[in-house]
């Protein structure tokens, strides 16, 4: 992270970034309605940012291209693994069986002591009941369980435990999210708590909630993980991404996913 030269301060970086300092436009009383669906208090889903037309396609499952990740997810649940297990072998009901599980990811595991987010645990599933091999968070079979294990939960408040022997972690997370890094020495709370519905180029800045991931998004043109979004945010202040899982990213999802405690879950949302 020391490997770029730093700028000073945040409004020069933002400046650096050409981020217009205006407010969103105001949005019509009808939709201010539909858009409390979306809120919680002054807590924003990301659905309240997005374009018009994408928030349409998130509102049809059938427009909704993370819908293919969804039907596969399905059809890998009941694939036997090599010791002949399959997902479904144990959770043979998965509407009920995995409703609201990932709304309370990432969770502490007892066995490493650490927090564990829904993807390190599909992988701990897959190696431990299925007698599979451990797989990639971005391709594959990794993007579809998590889809469908997360829509299990569509809809249910998103609800993180941040006490007990979560609490370390949280601080941890919340100590990432507020410190500056990159070459333009900006943190996460600079664009999405200070700036959260101004335009940053293109982009409307939202609060950087993490409800709708993996969500589908249109400049990847697939379904990522939160940890990718992560990832795209660091490299946009010229700062080391950290790989998918690593330690600093799974803190850093449970403090991001406590400040949207309470806001309805949206996987597999779209996103621009
Ligand atoms: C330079 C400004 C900037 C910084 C700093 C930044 N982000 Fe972002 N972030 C964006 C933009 C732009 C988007 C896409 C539009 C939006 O949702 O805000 C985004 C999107 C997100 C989203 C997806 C929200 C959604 O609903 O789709 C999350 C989560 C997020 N950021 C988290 C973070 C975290 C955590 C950090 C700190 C490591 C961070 N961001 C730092 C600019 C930034
Ligand atoms: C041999 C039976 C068995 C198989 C096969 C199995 N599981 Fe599980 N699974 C369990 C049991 C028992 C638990 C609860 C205890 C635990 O977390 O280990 C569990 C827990 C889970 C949880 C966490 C639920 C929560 O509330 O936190 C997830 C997610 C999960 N399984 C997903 C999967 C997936 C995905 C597969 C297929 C790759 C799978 N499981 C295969 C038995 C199984």
């Amino acid at each position: 992270m020391t490997k770029y030269k730093t700028i000073k301060t945040a409004r020069s970086a933002i400046a650096l970034l050409g981020m217009a300092v205006f407010a969103s436009s105001a949005t019509s009383s009808a939709m201010a309605d539909k858009m409390d669906d979306y809120k919680v208090g002054d807590i924003h889903s990301g659905y309240v940012y997005t374009a018009p037309s994408t928030r349409a396609m998130q509102d049809d499952d059938f427009e909704n291209p993370a819908f293919l990740m969804v039907e596969k997810g399905e059809a890998l649940w009941s694939k036997p693994g090599p010791n002949g297990k399959s997902c479904a072998s144990c959770h043979e009901n998965p509407e009920e069986d995995m409703k609201g599980v990932s709304a309370t990811y990432p969770k502490y595991d007892p066995k490493t002591k650490k927090m564990m987010t829904i993807e390190q645990k599909i992988n701990r599933e897959i190696v431990e009941k299925t007698g599979g091999k451990k797989v990639k968070w971005e391709k594959g079979v990794m993007p579809a369980l998590s889809v469908f294990i997360g829509l299990q939960s569509r809809g249910m408040p998103m609800n993180v435990k941040i006490d007990g022997e979560a609490a370390p972690f949280y601080e941890k997370g919340k100590k990432f999210y507020y410190t500056r890094r990159g070459q333009l020495n900006i943190a996460c709370k600079h664009c999405h708590e200070d700036y959260a519905g101004k335009h940053i180029r293109a982009d409307l800045l939202s609060q950087g909630m993490a409800n709708g991931f993996p969500a589908y998004r249109l400049k990847w043109q697939k379904v990522g993980s939160l940890h990718r979004r992560f990832r795209g945010c660091n490299k946009n202040i010229r700062a080391e991404p950290y790989k998918q899982g690593a330690e600093e990213y799974v803190n850093l999802e449970l403090y991001v996913k406590s400040r949207g405690n309470g806001l309805k879950m949206e996987i597999p949302a779209v996103r621009r």
